[in-house]
């Protein structure tokens, strides 16, 4: 029998006519066709129900998940940082899924209109994919939107840790989302949840203190005032980091010969780590955390990127967190040499979302591979994208339409302005007040100004304000400084010399000497450091200040305690300003006694 013969006419009058009839069914049933592995054949389809806003959102991801093909799942799991896209295209081609900017990577031209242009540009190429699933864009606005030059800049969170007043962290949360909002970006890798336990470690200003409670009330209060809408939907996506234990890395453990702490090795047993570092997590889960971002850092030697245990077990089983987990920088590659290991480690250990955040196309080859051979299940990979749409649909990314020009004016509005007047005089600590020296009069005769952090919004914003690592000076940011503060509190008849190093040619003695000093701006594993002190040159400015003047305070502008043991006895005043912001008018405001001082320790400070 000729069984070619045969077959082609088996081929010609049967099969053929019979896929037809199947394919047209689920083309005018709009069914989803269970893909094929390699290409999508229901591309730019409309009015389908995962498309419907009135629809549960449940039954939009399983409609959309059904129209997937392994690639666009994929696609879905990888977070890059923008700067890495090596063209539009690759977004559409790759499908993919989530984008962010590292430390200061916004356009070319830093203006709040720009950046709505690129977050909009981003998403267009985004919406060209077969299914148009929209980007979630993420940012560290953990200071505000502080990436953006003319942002509300509001005191980093040692600072607020400093106020413990959880209302009006709210109030800050809300008002960065609404800045957020306006240029098109609705997800902040904040809020911080560390415990602080090293002062000697960078990212001590990124977090609340050293207080669970504190750091557990306040992070549920800046998760809800990010997330909180009155459409249902997320205004803007919070994410609690860093899971977990992050505030008691040891000094000297770094994986990073760079660093000293970041990135370096835990070693408390697991009681503590559910005593003080586990309980902001609960808390913010039940207040409907839906993203957390695991730390970088090592549990008793196991990175936690690779701990099944932390993030399978403890966090999504015991906790029941139903959200997506991200990991962070480059954390997931440090599990082994060998990437392709690293990768499926980490998301079979519970990591949904990677943030590569350079390599997207190894990325989705690597876990391509890995399905295909069995590495990774089907299984875990559909787990993780069911959970990372879940939080898109939530977040309304399907549902809201792009963010336009006209809502930038809301940015750096005078009622956020005020809000963060307000969290700065509440931050300031009064660490010591001689002969009651302060507040000072607002009529005295003659006040010396003097310090490297006086009249320079760049110290007083600190790091992740423009650029990562902050920028020392002015530069275009919006706001007021300690000196202009002070200019602009005292009577007219009160004379106010400023002398940025503290030379001042006077013979008489001015009524007091104010020196504003500190640390310079840096973020993370650049401010790890072994001993928190003021600078020879800070220390010899308060020196020739106080031989010029009857009274001396010293405001200090820092992340963290620094170690003034030895000379805080010289002086009358000392005030604990943190990193406050742009809002250099509430420093003033309790200075010269409007308001008065509130603030107390969120870390520990020997005197
Ligand atoms: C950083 C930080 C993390 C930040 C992330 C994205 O390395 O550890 O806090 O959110 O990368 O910038």
């Amino acid at each position: 029998m000729n069984f070619n013969f045969h077959r082609s006419k088996f081929i010609i009058f049967l099969v053929i006519p019979s896929s037809l009839i199947v394919a047209l069914i689920f083309i005018f049933l709009k069914l989803p066709s269970s893909p094929p592995a390699d290409g999508n054949i229901n591309c730019h389809q409309i009015n389908l129900p995962y498309q419907n806003p009135t629809l549960p959102i449940d039954q939009r991801v399983t409609d959309l998940m059904n129209r997937m093909t392994d690639k666009e799942k994929i696609g879905q799991m990888v977070l890059v940082e923008k700067n890495s896209i090596h063209g539009l295209n690759d977004i559409t081609q790759y499908n993919l899924g989530a984008l962010l900017s590292g430390g200061g990577a916004g356009p070319k031209q830093d203006t709040p209109l720009a950046w709505l242009q690129m977050i909009n540009t981003f998403q267009s190429a985004a919406k060209e994919t077969c299914l148009g699933i929209p980007l979630l864009y993420g940012i560290d606005a953990i200071h505000g939107h502080g990436n953006v030059l003319g942002a509300t800049i509001f005191p980093h969170f040692i600072g607020l840790g400093a106020t413990r007043d959880p209302d009006l962290v709210k109030r800050v949360a809300k008002a960065t989302a609404e800045e957020m909002a306006a240029t098109g970006i609705y997800w902040n890798f904040a809020p911080n949840l560390d415990v602080a336990k090293d002062i000697r470690w960078g990212k001590t200003y990124e977090t609340f203190g050293s207080d669970p409670d504190n750091v557990a009330q306040l992070g549920v209060a800046y998760l809800e005032g990010m997330q909180d809408s009155l459409n249902g939907y997320f205004n803007v996506l919070a994410n609690p980091k860093h899971f977990i234990g992050g505030g008691d890395m040891e000094y000297g453990t770094s994986r990073n010969k760079k660093f000293k702490i970041e990135e370096g090795n835990i070693t408390i047993d697991e009681k503590t780590l559910r005593q003080v570092h586990l309980v902001p997590f609960q808390k913010t889960i039940t207040a409907r955390a839906r993203v957390i971002m695991v730390s970088t850092a090592s549990w008793q030697g196991k990175i936690n990127s690779d701990n099944y245990y932390l993030l399978t077990e403890l966090l999504k089983n015991e906790l029941g967190f139903s959200g997506f987990i991200v990991s962070d920088w480059y954390g997931v590659y440090q599990i082994e040499t060998n990437k392709y290991n690293s990768l499926v480690r980490a998301v079979n250990a519970g990591i949904d979302m990677v943030m590569t955040p350079f390599e997207y196309k190894d990325f989705i080859s690597n876990i391509q591979e890995a399905l295909s051979n069995g590495d990774i299940k089907k299984e875990r990979i559909d787990d993780a994208v069911k959970r990372i749409l879940t939080v898109k649909f939530e977040t309304g990314l399907f549902d809201r339409p792009q963010a336009l020009p006209e809502g930038l004016s809301v940015i750096s509005n005078d009622q956020h302005r005020e809000i963060a007047r307000e969290a700065v005089r509440k931050s300031q600590v009064l660490l010591k007040n001689k002969n009651s020296v302060l507040p000072l009069s607002k009529s005295l005769k003659k006040i010396l100004v003097a310090g490297s952090s006086a009249d320079n919004l760049g110290r007083q914003a600190g790091g992740w304000t423009t650029e990562w690592q902050g920028i020392d000076g002015n530069y275009g940011i919006l706001g007021t400084t300690i000196l202009e503060a002070i200019k602009n509190t005292v009577s007219r008849d009160t004379e106010v010399e400023y002398n940025e190093k503290g030379d001042f040619f006077t013979d008489n003695f001015s009524d007091v000497g104010i020196v504003v000093v500190g640390e310079k701006p840096y973020a993370e594993g650049w401010g790890d450091i072994a001993n928190p002190s003021l600078s020879s040159e800070d220390l010899l400015t308060i020196e020739k200040v106080k031989a010029k003047s009857k009274k001396l305070v010293v405001i200090i502008v820092s992340g963290r305690p620094l170690n003034i043991k030895e000379y805080a006895k010289n002086w009358d005043g000392i005030i604990a300003s943190w990193f406050p912001g742009s809002e250099g008018q509430g420093v003033a405001d309790v200075l010269f006694g409007d308001y008065a001082f509130t603030g107390t320790l969120p870390v520990n400070w020997e005197l």
